[in-house]
């Protein structure tokens, strides 16, 4: 019944609209969801909050159910598990349309509304419990009402307005908001991904000595790092006021679509933009320092390649940390040419089973009961995980710099380099799916390598500096180093 009356009021479009008023004008208390469909629908938004809507529709949650990636790892998972999976994976990606009971278990997604798809404006903002810590226990109030943490908000005809701690940027309430759908515990109780309890244990989570409810001076929410405000109006509505922040709802993190996405026009224009918020955080999220240390006499020397989480809010990767390829490339060279390489990676080849058995690889390993390596989150029964770990607290920085040592064999390098690369998601990962006729081959090619330009490090014989570990070291910057690198003042 209630698919039939949203469609209805979809289709008529403009004739919908007059039907909403007239319902309104009849007294009565509204129904949900017939009452609000147009609430549920980002377009409604635009007219009042453009830039709210701009930013959104090219971001990861609008696209959460359009993404081929899910759409075919859905469709196995549901096949390989003879449809046990039901909603576990749609309840995350497109929670309004199992709300709204128009999917069971995802694999209609492709004929719902676009406006059931992703995770929505009126999903987040018609939030009002968070009982859980994962897997989308979140509760919709089923209102009018939308909720943040606007002072005073103007009134306006198209919706009422609330404060919601689990919107309000400053509260521990928002993270767990984000926090209980970026954690997936798996049907069979693997900790498959664990953004929210990766913050919970870091530098960002903590309490104020003597007010555990308030954050310390130091912590940090979801929404500061990832939806940075800018001063200005939030609305074009007549009369909003122009002395509010404007929280960007790109939410960039690392992916980007593989689809013309939301609009064949509009994909190249929100990727890049996508991809330059990516490139902003990014240039805070890594540190790195690279020290050489030579023995001529023997020929050879040794290479130490420093990484620091610095400013992500969770391990890094984080997330699909089990689909995500990080990696360090590293290059020696002396007169002649290239003495040593290790993570040099061409376009379109995968990294995982590169012949190079130096190769720094971050990422978590799935296994099944058997210890094969799997893929798939239903054939998971643990992980091995070598992701980059956020301070605990202030006075632990050095424990969560790590390094890795590279036998080269020349006893006088000329110019080593590093770098960081990353591709979102494994194409060992993608053929995967591919083979197993889930994934279209086209896809594969969206697939870029993307760079983390600060984390380049380039060392000669004479730009490094003398290091109490031996050898010289070039670093990132006056702030961001190995501490363990530097002589003490
Ligand atoms: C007719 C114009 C109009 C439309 C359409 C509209 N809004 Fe608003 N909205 C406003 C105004 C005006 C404010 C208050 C602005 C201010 O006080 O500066 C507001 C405030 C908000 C707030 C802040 C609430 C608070 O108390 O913190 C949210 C969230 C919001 N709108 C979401 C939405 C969403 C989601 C949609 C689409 C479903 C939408 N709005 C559609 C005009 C509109
Ligand atoms: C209903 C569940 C849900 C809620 C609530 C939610 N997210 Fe997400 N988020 C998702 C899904 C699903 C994706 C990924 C979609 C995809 O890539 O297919 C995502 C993607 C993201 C990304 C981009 C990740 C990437 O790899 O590029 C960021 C950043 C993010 N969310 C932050 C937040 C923050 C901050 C909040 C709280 C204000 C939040 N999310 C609330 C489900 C949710
Ligand atoms: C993933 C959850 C999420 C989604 C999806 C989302 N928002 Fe928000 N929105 C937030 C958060 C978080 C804030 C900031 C609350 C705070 O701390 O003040 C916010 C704030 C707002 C505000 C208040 C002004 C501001 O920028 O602080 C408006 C208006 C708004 N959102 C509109 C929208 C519209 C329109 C959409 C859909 C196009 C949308 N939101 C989608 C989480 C979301
Ligand atoms: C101190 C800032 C900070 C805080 C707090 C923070 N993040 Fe992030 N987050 C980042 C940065 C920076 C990146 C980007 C890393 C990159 O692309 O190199 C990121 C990346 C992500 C991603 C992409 C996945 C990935 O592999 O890294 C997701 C999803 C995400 N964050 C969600 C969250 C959620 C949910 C919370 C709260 C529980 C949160 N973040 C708290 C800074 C933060
Ligand atoms: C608890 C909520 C939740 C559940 C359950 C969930 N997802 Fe997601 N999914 C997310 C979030 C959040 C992200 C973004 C995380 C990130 O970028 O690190 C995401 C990202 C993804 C991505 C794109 C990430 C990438 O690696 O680039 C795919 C594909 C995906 N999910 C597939 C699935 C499938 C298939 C299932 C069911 C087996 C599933 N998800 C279940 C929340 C969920």
């Amino acid at each position: 019944m209630r698919p039939t009356g949203l469609q209805w009021l979809r289709w008529t479009g403009a004739i919908g609209t007059v039907w909403l008023a007239a319902c309104q004008a009849e007294s009565g208390p509204k129904q949900w969801p017939d009452d609000y469909a147009d609430l549920m629908d980002p377009e409604t938004c635009r007219e009042c909050h453009p830039d709210h809507v701009r930013q959104w529709e090219g971001s990861m949650h609008a696209y959460a159910a359009d993404d081929p990636v899910f759409l075919a790892m859905n469709r196995r998972g549901q096949r390989e598990t003879n449809g046990e999976l039901g909603d576990f994976c749609i309840k995350c990606h497109a929670p309004m349309a199992v709300a709204l009971e128009t999917t069971v278990d995802g694999l209609n997604v492709g004929e719902l509304p676009q406006w059931q798809k992703g995770v929505t404006c009126y999903f987040c903002h018609n939030t009002i419990a968070a009982d859980g810590t994962h897997n989308n226990p979140l509760e919709l109030a089923r209102d009018g009402v939308m909720r943040a943490a606007v002072d005073e908000p103007v009134p306006n005809p198209v919706h009422e307005s609330a404060y919601s701690s689990l919107l309000h940027e400053t509260q521990f309430d928002s993270s767990r908001m984000c926090g209980s759908c970026h954690d997936i515990v798996t049907p069979r109780g693997l900790d498959l991904e664990r953004t929210y309890k990766e913050w919970q244990n870091s530098v960002f989570s903590h309490a104020h000595p003597t007010d555990p409810d308030r954050p310390a001076l130091y912590a940090t929410m979801c929404t500061q790092c990832h939806a940075e405000t800018t001063d200005g109006p939030i609305s074009t509505y007549e009369g909003a006021r122009g002395d509010r922040s404007h929280h960007d709802h790109r939410f960039v993190g690392i992916d980007v679509a593989l689809t013309p996405f939301p609009t064949p026009e509009l994909a190249p224009v929100v990727q890049a933009d996508q991809l330059a918020g990516i490139a902003e955080a990014r240039d805070r999220a890594l540190c790195t320092t690279l020290c050489v240390e030579s023995f001529p006499e023997q020929g050879r020397s040794v290479v130490t390649a420093w990484l620091h989480n610095e400013g992500s809010g969770h391990s890094w990767p984080s997330g699909a940390a089990q689909d995500r390829r990080a990696w360090v490339e590293v290059i020696a060279r002396s007169a002649a040419g290239v003495v040593f390489e290790s993570g040099v990676v061409a376009e379109g080849q995968p990294v995982v089973g590169l012949p190079d058995p130096s190769l720094w690889l971050l990422r978590d390993t799935l296994f099944d009961d058997l210890g094969q390596e799997v893929h798939m989150f239903w054939d998971a029964a643990r992980y091995e995980s070598n992701l980059l770990t956020i301070v605990p607290d202030l006075s632990s920085e050095q424990q969560t710099w790590v390094s890795r040592r590279y036998e080269i064999p020349d006893g006088a390098p000329q110019e080593v380099t590093m770098r960081v690369r990353l591709r979102p998601m494994g194409l060992d990962v993608l053929d995967d799916l591919i083979a197993s006729g889930d994934l279209a081959p086209a896809v594969r090619a969206a697939m870029i390598t993307q760079e983390a330009p600060l984390t380049r490090r380039v060392w000669t014989p004479t730009t490094g500096e003398p290091s109490p570990l031996g050898g010289t070291c070039v670093h990132q910057s006056v702030s961001c180093f190995a501490p363990q690198t530097k002589a003490s003042p």
